[in-house]
């Protein structure tokens, strides 16, 4: 496919290296107004352009990974040169029906939500779309499961799916911090305590989807009668490390919703 993102910023940047490193079959295109922080992605075969219309009649995909209030300008320069093309947009807050009214009927809108560990293959990419849409939705399925897992899930989830996914980077990163920050305390210098806080999550993590189990299943093996892993979690519990996480979560929701 030719694939043409709007957008070379934190999340176009992931998505179009991402595609470069696991979908190489695919052609990128990355456009943003000031190219110069970006111009380095040539150097793996991405072309880098400042003209969101550069060569766009010729995509198969186009991905939108622009801030919502960027979406009318960019949308008033590519329509007149696109029809029958698949929209796929990563723009928070903006939906299916929104999107469709806006680029018309010639054109299918695809609702997209990765994070930035596309670029490591490695992106929970939630995609939601209308039932008309869903041939055309086929080709950008098969290409986030290329970058990661993607599952398509009922567009009314897809705040949910920002909190759980997007701004979960940031929740599993600051617990990989606090977790580094007690392993200084315990006698580690910091960047070894790094090394083993991140790959123990990493480990956890790759345990969990290869065994499609219930966390607590695997905590059961880890967790010895009388054991230090029991008491520790049974402290962390106390002061409530479960409960946070859940509350945080909820509230980033909230937030979203407004
Ligand atoms: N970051 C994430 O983890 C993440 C995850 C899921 C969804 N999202 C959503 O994805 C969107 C982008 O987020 P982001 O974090 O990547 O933002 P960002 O880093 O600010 O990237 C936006 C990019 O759009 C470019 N841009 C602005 N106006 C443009 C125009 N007229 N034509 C072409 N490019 C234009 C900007 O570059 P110039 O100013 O040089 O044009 C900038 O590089 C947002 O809607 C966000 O909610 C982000």
């Amino acid at each position: 496919m030719k694939i043409h993102i709007i957008g070379g910023g934190n999340l176009g940047v992931s998505v179009a290296l991402g595609i470069a490193k696991f979908s190489k079959n695919n052609q990128v295109t990355v456009t943003r107004r000031n190219t110069a922080s970006i111009l380095h992605l040539e150097n793996l075969g991405i072309t880098v352009s400042s003209d969101n219309t550069h060569q766009i009649e010729e995509a198969d995909l186009i991905i939108l990974t622009i801030k919502p209030y960027q979406v009318d300008t960019v949308l008033g320069e590519i329509l007149p040169k696109i029809s029958n093309k698949t929209i796929a947009s990563a723009v928070s807050g903006l939906s299916v029906e929104h999107l469709q009214n806006k680029i018309g009927d010639s054109n299918s809108a695809i609702r997209i939500m990765p994070n930035i560990a596309a670029q490591f293959g490695a992106s929970a990419t939630c995609i939601a779309f209308r039932e008309k849409d869903k041939e055309n939705a086929q080709n950008v399925v098969a290409l986030f499961q290329e970058l990661g897992t993607a599952p398509i899930i009922d567009e009314k989830l897809m705040d949910a799916a920002t909190v759980l996914a997007a701004s979960g980077t940031a929740f599993a990163l600051r617990y990989i911090r606090a977790s580094m920050q007690a392993g200084i305390e315990i006698g580690f210098d910091w960047q070894t305590a790094l090394a083993i806080s991140a790959q123990t999550v990493k480990g956890a993590a790759e345990m969990l989807l290869e065994e499609k189990g219930h966390p607590e299943q695997l905590i059961d093996r880890v967790t010895t009668p009388q054991g230090c892993t029991i008491a520790g979690l049974n402290e962390m519990e106390m002061h409530g490390f479960s409960s946070s996480l859940i509350r945080g979560i909820k509230t980033s929701l909230k937030q979203i919703k407004g």
